[in-house]
């Protein structure tokens, strides 16, 4: 088994984060949890530590006067970064090689593995800059899981291609690319 970092950014469907979480603690992964500032205007900090069964790394433990290096530490641990659910501006910061949140640095500081599974309006996921950015990624070796097909939490009453992938096909995702397959 495997140490998953879980990084959680702030989309409306933040409030699935908890339930990808125990799927890979029961599958037997060592999981740690990396939450933007925003991710907490969707799913409490708590519910998130629950979960993961253990304190959540946020911008106020990375900036703590600790001694640690938080993004490299936990760049080095994880053998793979799992983005779940992945905004649009968490993937454009990657593109882009931006590092000024603790999830981004983490990416940037080398993270071995890194598994997006983007959640977003239809309209922000079929924007251009987006594709760009998701193709960055991938030329780079990063993983996409999702978005899928189906109604949006938000307003749309027409289904569109931009909702958090479900549990099982994250975890089988997760399988895969801590396998090498198919990258
Ligand atoms: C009510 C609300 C819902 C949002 N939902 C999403 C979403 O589902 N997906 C997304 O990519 N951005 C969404 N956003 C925009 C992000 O929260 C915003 O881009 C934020 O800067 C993302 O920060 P993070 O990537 O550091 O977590 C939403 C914003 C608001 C106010």
């Amino acid at each position: 088994m495997a140490n998953v970092l879980v990084g959680v950014t702030g989309g409306i469907a933040a409030y699935k984060a908890p339930g990808v979480i125990r799927r890979l603690r029961e599958a037997g992964h060592e999981v740690r949890v990396a939450a933007t500032d925003a991710a907490f205007r969707f799913i409490p900090e708590e519910t998130l530590a629950i979960a993961a069964g253990g304190d959540v790394h946020t911008e106020k433990t990375w900036w703590e006067r600790s001694g640690r290096v938080e993004h490299v530490t936990l760049a080095r641990w994880a053998d793979l970064v799992l983005v779940a659910p992945a905004t649009a501006d968490a993937m454009a910061r990657a593109a882009v090689g931006l590092g000024d949140d603790l999830l981004s640095a983490t990416v940037l500081a080398g993270a071995r593995s890194v598994l997006w599974a983007p959640a977003m309006n239809p309209e922000m996921w079929s924007n251009p800059a987006t594709r760009r950015n998701a193709e960055t990624l991938k030329g780079w070796g990063h993983r996409f899981v999702g978005p899928s097909e189906g109604l949006m939490a938000s307003t749309e009453e027409q289904p569109g291609v931009g909702r958090l992938t479900d549990e099982a096909e994250i975890l089988a995702a997760v399988k895969e690319a801590l396998s090498g397959d198919g990258g």
